[in-house]
C-alpha cells in the first residue's frame, strides 16, 4: 500500500493539534514536515520548536523534510525535536556523504531529495547510505504549485536503480488524484500531499491517493 505522508504546511496552524489528530485519523502513514530557511528556497516556514511540538501529539513518524543551507547545522537540532526521517537536498550541503553519515549516527534514517533539474548521478556514491530519494515534482518553496509531469520518468529512472534495494522511493509536490496514480504506476512507493489533502474530507482524499 502506498505510504501517505501529509505536508504539514498545508495544515491550518491556527488548530495544528487538531489538524494532526485528524490526518493520523484518516489514514496517513507518516507527517512531512516542510523546513524552509528563506535562503536555500525563498520561504519561511517553522524550526525545531515546532517540530517538536508536533511530535509531542503524534505518534506518527516525522519525515522532516530540510530546504535549508548547510542542513549539518541543523542536523542535532532536528533529531533532538524527534525527526524519524530527515532528507537533504545534495546542493546545500558541501559535504552530502558526511551529512547523510551523521543522520545515520543519530539512528535517524537519510533520504536525499532531487530539485526537479538534478540528474540521478549523484545518487551513485551515496545509495548504500540512504533510506529515502525524495523526487521533487514541483520547485521547492511553496505548497499549491503544479505537478511537473516530466519528473515521471524520473521517478522509473530511479525505481529502476533502486530494484530490490530497501529504499523508499517518495515523490512531493502538486499530488492529487490526478497525478498520484501516474506516480504509483512509475514506481512511487510514498506521496506527500499538502494542499490536496487539507483542503477537503481527510480520510477521502488519502483513500483517494492510494486507489
Ligand atoms: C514544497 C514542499 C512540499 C509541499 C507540497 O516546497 O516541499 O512538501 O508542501 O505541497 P502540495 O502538495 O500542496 O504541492
Ligand atoms: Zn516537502
Amino acid at each position: 500500500m502506498t505510504i501517505i505522508s501529509p505536508s504539514i504546511l498545508a495544515a491550518n496552524f491556527l488548530k495544528l493539534e487538531e489538524e494532526i489528530k485528524a490526518v493520523e485519523q484518516a489514514g496517513a502513514n507518516m507527517l512531512h514536515i516542510d523546513i524552509m530557511d528563506g535562503h536555500y528556497v525563498p520561504n519561511l516556514s517553522f524550526g525545531p520548536n515546532i517540530t517538536k511540538q508536533i511530535k509531542s501529539v503524534t505518534k506518527l513518524p516525522l519525515d522532516v523534510h530540510l530546504m535549508i543551507e548547510k542542513p549539518e547545522r541543523w542536523i542535532k537540532h532536528y533529531v533532538e525535536a524527534g525527526a524519524d526521517i530527515i532528507t537533504i537536498h545534495p546542493n546545500s550541503t558541501k559535504h552530502l556523504d558526511r551529512t547523510l553519515s551523521e543522520i545515520k549516527q543519530h539512528g535517524c534514517k537519510a533520504g536525499v531529495a532531487l530539485l526537479p533539474s538534478d540528474n540521478l548521478d549523484i545518487l551513485e556514491y551515496v545509495i548504500g547510505k540512504i533510506d529515502l530519494i525524495l523526487v521533487m515534482s514541483v520547485n521547492p518553496g511553496f505548497g499549491g504549485q503544479k505537478f511537473l509531469p516530466n519528473q515521471l520518468k524520473k521517478i522509473s529512472n530511479i525505481r529502476q536503480i533502486i530494484d530490490t534495494k530497501d529504499i523508499i522511493l517518495s515523490v512531493d509536490g502538486g499530488i492529487n488524484d490526478q497525478t498520484a496514480p501516474n506516480c504509483i504506476a512509475n514506481g512511487a512507493d510514498m506521496l506527500v500531499a499538502g494542499s490536496y489533502i487539507f483542503s477537503g474530507d481527510y480520510a477521502e482524499k488519502i483513500a483517494k491517493l492510494r486507489l
